[in-house]
């Protein structure tokens, strides 16, 4: 198993998680814009992708493209994200009602935040407070997943998300995962996608 990220201090501690559990992976720092040429490798079974990954990325397009060459023939992408609907609404209101406010389509100008908090449950104040994210339409993810070479084998939006997204607006369920406590059926949180490279 190959793990890739550009963070070194992501990198350690995704280390320090995979000696714990005694999960056998190479930890390999690279952008992932550049992981077919760090990795040198075009033959991986299956390429997954977790929550919080997409959004940091400027272009879904050439994502997809990394992923499709990455594969082998017959290899597999499965994704699981936060939903793009969700992260296009603004902060929870006090009346419940869910506002779109950014961008749900992808955009060249990033969406650009500055903040001494993070969305992990923790009381450490940052010192890197500015960040750059990028939305991307779930049609953009598929199109460009299909436009790449990839064929689409599931693609599921669920009602939860594994983290606290509108603070003092959801509810924590047995299995780890959060649901808005009002009315949870007005939007998806998350999805998951499944996708194939033709053998
Ligand atoms: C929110 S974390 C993802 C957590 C992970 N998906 C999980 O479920 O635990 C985002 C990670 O993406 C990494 N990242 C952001 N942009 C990247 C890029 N262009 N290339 C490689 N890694 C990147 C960050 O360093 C960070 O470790």
């Amino acid at each position: 198993m190959t793990g890739l990220d550009f963070s070194p201090a992501s990198l350690s501690l995704a280390q320090d998680l995979a000696g714990r559990v005694g999960a056998d992976v190479d930890f390999v720092e690279s952008d992932v814009y550049d992981a077919v040429e760090t990795l040198g490798r075009t033959d991986f079974d299956l390429v997954f992708t977790g929550i919080g990954a997409l959004c940091w990325l400027p272009n879904i397009r050439r994502w997809a493209e990394v992923v499709a060459r990455l594969l082998r023939p017959g290899g597999r992408l499965f994704l699981r994200e936060g939903h793009p609907i969700l992260w296009a609404l603004s902060e929870p209101r006090e009346d419940g009602l869910l506002v779109v406010e950014y961008p749900y389509f992808e955009r060249e100008e990033p969406l650009v935040w500055d903040q001494n908090s993070t969305y992990v449950q923790t009381d450490a104040r940052l010192s890197a407070t500015v960040t750059h994210e990028w939305n991307h339409g779930l049609g953009e993810i598929v199109t460009a997943l299909q436009c790449a070479g990839l064929t689409l084998t599931a693609l599921v939006e669920h009602d939860s998300v594994p983290y606290e997204a509108f603070p003092g607006s959801m509810e924590r369920l047995d299995n780890g995962e959060w649901q808005l406590i009002k009315a949870r059926w007005r939007l998806p949180l998350s999805y998951t996608l499944q996708a194939g490279k033709p053998a």
